[in-house]
């Protein structure tokens, strides 16, 4: 057998090394760098690198004639002080030991057995005590030496009982099927498809104000044009079209009809392409679901407070009036506004999203978040009393949130922290319109937090009994954008006066969730179910519409995207849990999103397009992904069809309904991926140095003919 202790892996590269003096070091003619993507531990020098297991295992394997092997150790360090509460190295052993089950189960390595190093913290050599490998904390100032399990040691002892990491139970395929009036759609938003940024009469909204900003938006890309969907009606339905879906959610954009933000003067070429919209789709029997605000606020109504200014709330009332008024009779659904989380944090609060602004994270938010709540009320109540009846349509607002679980199960705190992250979330906005008024929680937290420094009430807005009243219940659905979960521990921020500070967590990802084009979005699907649920019992068993959910990817192009597929399939599957065996009242799914777009500051770099838009392509043509025929063959069943009921029609897409050929525009050139065009060019410029090349070789061999013949001619000259 062979028996290997193993614990890090580095990145080696060759390096002429001196010849003396005669050392080890010297001989191997190397240097050795740290793998930077992967976690520090506690230890300088040791990453925590889980992939470099499987691939030692596989070279003993392959080197030493394919032994039994006995992995005899392996563990990582942790700071003495980090005592029992050690996720760090659960996140070690759960990424290490997969590794091994990886190296025994697909590579046929003969992996016979695994050892944790250590039972318990000890004695760790130049380290002394100030590090620790153990499973169990040991008190070293204790005569006693008392021995505490740690977090690892729960985690490892259940790894032992399952001998693995089998399938946990809600993560396994649950067949059926969502109501037969289910809506299946996808979205986009105005500012991230339109381009036609000046088209038309359109005044500047707040994020062609923001993307004109050097170094706001990632490599300056902006949404001049992005997707020209201003120009693409007909393009944009027939890919609607191909996906089969039954409803599009998409945004107008509030100062393409009005350019000042004012009734003051309707642009009706602006609004126009709204109509022009809505009958292809009706024309094409797809329900348009029309979303009045998503993040683009005319610039003139920012230059006067924006969100910030009480006006506001009758300002948007007006033009949601004037939406309803001239599209409603088209329009069965509405939304009045995108994700006020991120409206009120991410734009003004962090400042990382328009309009931008970082510097009073204490109050600007909430402040921003209670006219948002306003707002939203006063265009629900105007359609409730004016258009309802006329109209028939369902409006609400879209809330997003994240869902959160404890870093450490077994930590009060941080089953506390979990709480507190999905209250500030979800809870901020959801409260209010569903329960009446902000959660005791946030009221509580934000004013003892204002008045212990010594401010004289509450950071937090109050609504007066009547507010409270005229908010609560203006919802006739609970539109939901959900992609990820996070793991939360408590954070104490000291007297700082921030949102974040006040929410008193941190959140970080689990380091076995799969991987998205963006940083904060990570594969976790079970979250889904989890926070559906949550909205069932929290907000009274509302109907939900899910309004968004998708995956982003970055970096070259690829339109087999099976993340994408993946994702989709394991995240509507838990919708259907939700659906089915929890009674969760969904009506409705939407994918975001129809195609690549602006992904607002990240630029065009995150793509969370099901059809991918070629930018180099001055005609902007989108292409099927992979997943388009997947989501639409989900759609087509409604569902998921138990394969053991034998094989189902909707799982043969109908001839009309099949993707067009999907082509890859991209080819091998030279070992390198160009477009079809620039590989073009790349092979007339290799062909006409070719020719050039020939032609050299030609002259140069005649010249050199002619020199010879000269020379001999000289020589015999000479003679
Ligand atoms: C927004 C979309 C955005 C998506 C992915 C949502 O927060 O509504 O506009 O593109 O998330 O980040």
């Amino acid at each position: 057998m062979f028996c290997v202790n193993h614990y890090t892996t580095k990145i080696a590269r060759h390096a002429t090394l001196r010849l003396s003096a005669k050392s080890y070091e010297y001989d191997r003619d190397l240097s050795e760098a740290e793998e930077g993507d992967s976690p520090t531990t506690a230890i300088s020098n040791q990453r925590a690198v889980a992939w470099g297991l499987r691939r030692l295992l596989n070279w003993i394997k392959e080197e030493y004639g394919d032994p039994e092997i006995y992995i005899t150790e392996n563990g990582v360090a942790t700071e003495s002080k980090t005592t029992w509460d050690d996720s760090a190295r659960v996140f070690f052993y759960k990424t290490y030991i997969d590794e091994a089950l990886k190296a025994y189960d697909l590579d046929g390595v003969k992996v016979k057995g695994y050892t944790v190093t250590s039972l318990m913290d000890s004695f760790e050599w130049l380290n002394g005590y100030k590090l620790g490998f153990g499973l169990h904390h040991v008190d070293f100032t204790n005569p006693n030496r008392p021995r505490t399990p740690k977090y690892s040691a729960h985690f490892y002892y259940q790894v032992i009982r399952d001998n693995g990491f089998p399938t946990p139970d809600d993560e396994k395929m649950l067949y059926g099927h969502f109501r037969k009036d289910f809506i299946w759609s996808t979205a986009t938003a105005s500012y991230q498809i339109e381009g036609g940024w000046r088209a038309d009469g359109k005044g500047l909204s707040i994020w062609d104000k923001f993307a004109h900003t050097p170094l706001r938006v990632f490599n300056d890309d902006n949404g001049d044009i992005a997707c020209d969907s201003y120009n693409k009606v007909e393009e944009d339905v027939a890919i609607l079209k191909q996906l089969k879906v039954t409803h599009y959610r998409f945004s107008i954009s509030w100062s393409r009809v009005l350019p000042d933000g004012t009734t003051k003067y309707i642009n009706e070429p602006g609004l126009n392409y709204y109509h022009r919209l809505v009958d292809a789709l009706l024309a094409a029997n797809i329900q348009p679901h029309i979303t009045l605000y998503h993040w683009d606020l005319p610039q003139a109504l920012q230059d006067i407070g924006g969100w910030e200014n009480e006006t506001i709330i009758f300002k948007f009332r007006d033009y949601a009036d004037l939406i309803f008024s001239r599209l409603g009779h088209k329009v069965k659904f509405w939304i009045t506004i995108n994700e006020p989380y991120n409206i009120a944090n991410v734009g003004h609060g962090y400042g990382a999203a328009a309009p931008g602004i970082s510097f009073r994270p204490g109050t600007l938010p909430y402040i921003v978040g209670h006219h948002l709540l306003k707002a939203h009320a006063e265009a629900w109540h105007l359609y409730n009393e004016k258009y309802r009846a006329k109209q028939k349509g369902i409006i609400s607002i879209t809330i997003n949130s994240d869902w959160s679980e404890p870093r450490n199960p077994y930590k009060q705190e941080d089953i506390d922290a979990a709480r507190r992250v999905v209250q500030f979330y979800i809870g901020w906005f959801a409260h209010p319109i569903f329960n009446g008024d902000y959660s005791d929680m946030m009221k509580t937290i934000i004013r003892e937090r204002s008045l212990a420094a010594g401010l004289p009430k509450s950071r937090l807005p109050e609504f007066s009994p009547e507010e409270i009243k005229r908010i609560k219940g203006t919802y006739d659905y609970f539109g939901f954008n959900h992609y990820t979960t996070v793991l939360a521990f408590p954070v104490d921020y000291g007297n700082l006066q921030h949102y974040d500070a006040d929410r008193g967590a941190g959140t970080i990802a689990d380091r076995t969730w799969l991987d998205s084009g963006s940083s904060w979005l990570k594969v976790s699907p079970f979250g889904f179910r989890r926070i559906l649920n949550f909205i069932k019992e929290e907000y009274g068993n509302p109907p939900i519409i899910i309004t968004e959910n998708g995956i982003s990817e970055r970096g070259s192009i690829d339109l087999n995207d099976i993340h994408r597929s993946y994702y989709y399939e394991k995240y509507i599957n838990q919708v259907l849990k939700a659906y089915l065996l929890d009674d969760v009242d969904i009506r409705g799914y939407t994918a975001w999103s129809l195609m690549d777009n602006l992904e607002w500051a990240t630029g065009f770099s995150e793509r969370f397009g099901l059809f991918y838009v070629n930018r180099s392509d001055p005609k902007l043509p989108r292409v099927a992904k992979t997943s388009v025929a997947q989501y639409s063959t989900i759609i087509n069943c409604n569902g998921f069809p138990d394969p053991a009921s034998g094989s189902h029609e909707c799982l043969n897409p109908e001839p009309e309904g099949t993707s067009a050929p999907i082509t890859d525009d991209t080819v091998q050139f030279l070992g390198m991926k160009l477009s079809t065009s620039d590989a073009e060019t790349g092979l007339n410029t290799t062909f006409a140095l070719l020719i050039v090349a020939v032609f050299a070789a030609v002259c140069s061999s005649f010249c050199f003919f002619k020199a010879r013949k000269q020379h001999r001619k000289n020589s015999m000259w000479k003679l």
